[in-house]
């Protein structure tokens, strides 16, 4: 698989997801300019793997300030996390990491802050900030697998309940009911490329193959930017998951038509009572999935869980470009200067979703409550 980002010792190397799936193309990313334009362009994408490039951009920021004060490094520091906090407004993963490296420049320094009259502080805080954006790559990584874990799980057990349900009903279980195989539909990409690794909707699917279950995904396109045909059906395929790409419209189509075991989505911020801004798309095919019996699970970090954000109405959409509505693959397909409406996300309101599945389990159904118990032993 295609990693999304890496540190090469001297820059950010990012997969440029803006060119997948026809051209593999590297950008070595080495200020935080560049990578604050690298994740409005979505150059790098998805809320988890948006998190740990904001906070490689910090560090990028700061990294030739060693001969600064303490108190002139900790301005810039902040100046350059606040600069990179104004790259997209949704994805909470971007605000908790910048958050996190402040944090950890913070304690490292302590009250040497202002006491030390030498550069050794802020070499300590700059060595604190590197070391503290490797160790959230490597733990969305492992949460990836985790999400994978605990998903697989309770794709198994909804399978044995509704085998359960038939076989009390006494209805006969259709060929493709018995199947082995699981159906799936997901939006967007919530997979690896949307992370440092794995990944966190297909997670449980890639889990699932290792351990030998079969799988076949219906992908949305995801219009306007294509993240499901793009992004999704080629790291499906080159996981040789076999895959079917369907325009976003043909979806409730697909519930009604097909045994789907479950919809998969990501998310890219959850709030407080489990209200989940994902891609937009997302709250349509909710609604559809509930209309037609289908499970809906949210599969994302815990990173991802907003607990200052109480509700669905308080997390912030971000609006694009006119342009990504109006055309298709650099060609016009709308009236010039016709009025457009481009918002990247929607809320699903936690009464539509059956489950959320983070690394530290699962919330089902997602409360306040459940959703808190999840987080309670996380760091900050
Ligand atoms: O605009 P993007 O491509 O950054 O949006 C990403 C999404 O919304 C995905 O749907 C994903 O589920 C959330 S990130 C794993």
């Amino acid at each position: 698989m295609l990693k999304t980002i890496e540190w090469t010792g001297a820059a950010v190397r990012l997969l440029d997801q803006t060119r997948l799936p026809h051209e593999t193309v590297y950008l070595d990313i080495t200020d935080q300019r560049q990578m604050h334009d690298a994740i409005r362009r979505l150059v790098v994408r998805g809320a988890p793997a948006i998190g740990v490039a904001a906070a490689f951009g910090a560090y990028l920021g700061v990294k030739e300030h060693v001969d600064d004060s303490p108190p002139r490094f900790f301005e810039r520091l902040n100046s350059v996390c606040d600069c990179l906090a104004t790259s997209r407004p949704t994805a909470v993963n971007l605000f908790w990491a910048l958050d996190r490296v402040q944090r950890v420049a913070r304690e490292v320094a302590g009250d040497r802050v202002t006491a030390s009259p030498t550069c050794q502080v802020v070499r300590d805080v700059l060595d604190a900030i590197l070391n503290e954006c490797q160790v959230m790559m490597e733990e969305e990584s492992r949460s990836g697998r985790a999400i994978g874990e605990h998903g697989l799980k309770l794709l198994r057990e909804l399978r044995a309940c509704r085998h359960q349900a038939a076989k009390r009903d006494s209805t006969e279980l259709k060929a493709s009911d018995a199947a082995e195989r699981f159906e799936i539909l997901t939006h967007c990409n919530a997979g690896a490329l949307s992370t440092a690794a794995y990944g966190n909707a297909l997670s449980p699917i890639y889990f699932g193959a290792e351990q030998g279950e079969q799988f076949h995904v219906f992908a949305d396109e995801t219009r306007p930017l294509l993240q499901g045909s793009r992004i999704t059906a080629y790291e499906l395929r080159a996981n040789n998951v076999p895959v079917t790409v369907i325009c976003d419209n043909m979806a409730p189509v697909v519930l009604a038509k097909n045994r789907i075991d479950a919809v998969i989505v990501g998310a890219d911020r959850i709030a407080a009572n489990g209200d989940t801004a994902n891609k937009i798309g997302t709250l349509g095919l909710a609604i559809a999935a509930r209309h037609f019996n289908v499970p809906f699970l949210v599969a994302a970090p815990t990173s991802t869980i907003d607990p200052k954000t109480a509700s669905g109405a308080e997390i912030p959409i971000e609006q694009r470009g006119a342009d990504e509505v109006t055309s298709f693959g650099q060609r016009p397909t709308a009236p010039k200067d016709v009025d457009v409406y481009n918002p990247a996300f929607d809320v699903t309101p936690a009464e539509l979703i059956t489950a959320i599945i983070t690394e530290r389990g699962i919330a089902k159904p997602p409360t306040r409550e459940s959703l808190a118990a999840l987080l309670s032993h996380r760091s900050a």
